[in-house]
């Protein structure tokens, strides 16, 4: 396979010694026909290896189009992942969970996504840790409870049960289309308050220590975003939002339900049934996920790499 290089706005690849040329459509294709422009698959690139610039290239074309990308076969080490995350951009710390220190499993760069303790074995079902992990059943956008929340995430599947399991992503840029014009306008300014303790508090988890309290205090995030480079806008939406600026709590509470109904509705969603060594990386900007029930006497290991969006939903100038 020959080298990767852009043209046109395209990123291309020199297949032979001549000059036969395949566009990034053939290197990342849709995953379902019927939607060309959510959920792409990487075909070609190894990500155990340093990549190259147009590759890197090719990669963000590609999330800006797809906002998730499927990668299938990167039996990546921990350091491997770390390594081809950070060429993307900058990461950001595994400050979201509730693990202490001593308890972590993996280093601060990585989210330890897993039913697993730092010796490998299950936790106990009513450990404290799962329960809080048990959140990630919620749809949400990943360290949306951050003044600076997350870009890109990017989840390697070590290890998976035999059944269940699944991650579900909604496009929230084709739910933003979908509103009526009212809604638009209704949505297009507010400003919502994002907790982890407001999304806990959903199903029924407050076991949190006074410093984690005060750790994740509300923080202010705009309820549609646009995307800096295509111009998009979506609906930044996640079970972390317990307000909205302006509004009384139960107001607040049942329109941004209606709106997740509406977001996550099944024509927006896709669920990736995962393979081992699988990665998946999708914009926390313009979607949603959630994972879905597995037994939890079977290992699940997942690690995450998520890249900081560097500035505030807040900073995007005006839409
Ligand atoms: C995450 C997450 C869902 C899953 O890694 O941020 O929410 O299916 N994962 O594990
Ligand atoms: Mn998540």
């Amino acid at each position: 396979m020959g080298a990767y290089y852009s043209q046109g706005g395209s990123v291309c690849r020199l297949i032979s010694t001549n000059y036969l040329e395949v566009c990034i459509s053939h290197i990342i294709k849709p995953i379902e026909a019927n939607r060309p422009d959510f959920v792409g698959e990487v075909i070609g690139i190894d990500l155990t290896r340093t990549l190259t610039d147009t590759e890197v290239d090719a990669i963000h074309t590609g999330m800006d189009r797809f906002g998730v990308l499927v990668f299938h076969n990167q039996h990546l080490e921990d350091e491997q992942q770390i390594a081809f995350s950070r060429q993307l951009g900058k990461l950001e710390e595994a400050t979201g969970d509730i693990m202490s220190e001593k308890d972590r499993r993996l280093s601060m760069e990585l989210n330890d996504i897993s039913n697993l303790d730092k010796h490998g074995e299950l936790l106990p079902r009513d450990d404290r840790r799962r329960l809080f992990g048990l959140g990630n059943l919620l749809w949400h956008s990943d360290s949306s409870f951050k003044d600076i929340p997350a870009k890109y995430s990017l989840l390697s599947a070590r290890k998976i049960p035999g059944a269940g399991g699944n991650t579900e992503f909604a496009d929230m840029r084709a739910a933003y289309d979908a509103l009526e014009a009212k809604t638009k306008s209704e949505v297009h300014d507010l400003i919502c308050a994002h907790s982890q303790i407001f999304s806990r508090g959903i199903l029924g988890f407050d076991d949190f220590t006074d410093a984690e309290r005060a750790k994740w205090a509300p923080v202010r995030q705009r309820l549609v975003r646009r995307h800096p480079k295509t111009g998009r806008l979506s609906l930044y939406l996640s079970s972390h939002a317990g307000g909205i600026e302006g509004w009384p709590i139960p107001e607040a509470r049942s329109f941004l339900r209606d709106l997740n109904e509406h977001a996550t509705k099944r024509e927006f969603v896709y669920a990736h049934v995962w393979r081992p060594w699988d990665i998946v990386m999708w914009d926390n900007r313009v979607t949603m996920h959630r994972a879905r029930p597995f037994d939890p006497q079977e290992v699940r290991d997942m690690r995450r790499t998520t890249l900081t969006n560097e500035v505030s939903s807040l900073e995007q100038g005006p839409i």
